[in-house]
């Protein structure tokens, strides 16, 4: 399987869904690179700053993870890094077709990268990042679904005032 994989994501903002699969990712792998997009389409809530820092807060108790950011396409980043495992989360059946024309898009872009799928445990299997700054901005306590510090950074950009 290697012993390297990369998780890449926009992380606009980190979840516990996230932090969920970052931990069972380090199950198989010796180390895990969390790689936070510039994702220039996706129009990012948080500057690549914001999501750095954010990643980089909440997986700071968690051994053999690095973070990192990448530009550009994740087979090139992978290429790069000399990595040729890539993780993504399959959370419901929804989440299937983007996730198999994704990996089978960068599959016909490095033959060389394999894309591994994780399932995040059930209680999170139904969140997202945008749902987090929906319901944050009409003032839900989200403490279960995000840390402190997100949900904190999280309330000043949606609710400045
Ligand atoms: N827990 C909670 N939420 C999760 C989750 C989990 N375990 N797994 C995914 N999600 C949610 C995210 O919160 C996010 O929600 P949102 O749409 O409401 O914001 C959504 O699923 C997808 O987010 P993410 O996992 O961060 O992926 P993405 O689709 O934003 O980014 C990249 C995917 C960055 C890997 C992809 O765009 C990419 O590789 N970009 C680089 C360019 C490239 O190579 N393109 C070619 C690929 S074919």
């Amino acid at each position: 399987m290697g012993r390297i994989a990369i998780y890449p994501g926009s992380f606009d903002p980190i979840t516990y869904g996230h932090i969920d699969l970052i931990k069972r990712a380090t199950y198989f792998f010796e180390k895990v690179i969390v790689a936070v997009a510039r994702n220039r389409h996706k129009k990012p809530l948080f500057s690549i700053e914001e999501r750095l820092d954010m990643v980089q807060q909440t997986v700071a108790g968690i051994d053999k993870v690095e973070v990192d950011t990448f530009d550009g396409l994740v087979v090139e980043y992978a290429r790069r890094r000399n990595v040729k495992v890539l993780i993504r989360g399959i959370r419901m059946i929804s989440d299937f077709e983007y996730e198999f024309r994704m990996a089978l898009t960068n599959r016909r872009l490095a033959q060389d990268v394999e894309t591994v799928f994780l399932m995040p445990s059930e209680q999170y299997s139904f969140i997202s990042s945008s749902l987090m700054k929906e319901a944050v901005s009409q003032g839900a306590d989200m403490s279960s679904f995000i840390p402190s510090y997100v949900e904190k950074r999280l309330k000043e950009k949606v609710m400045p005032c």
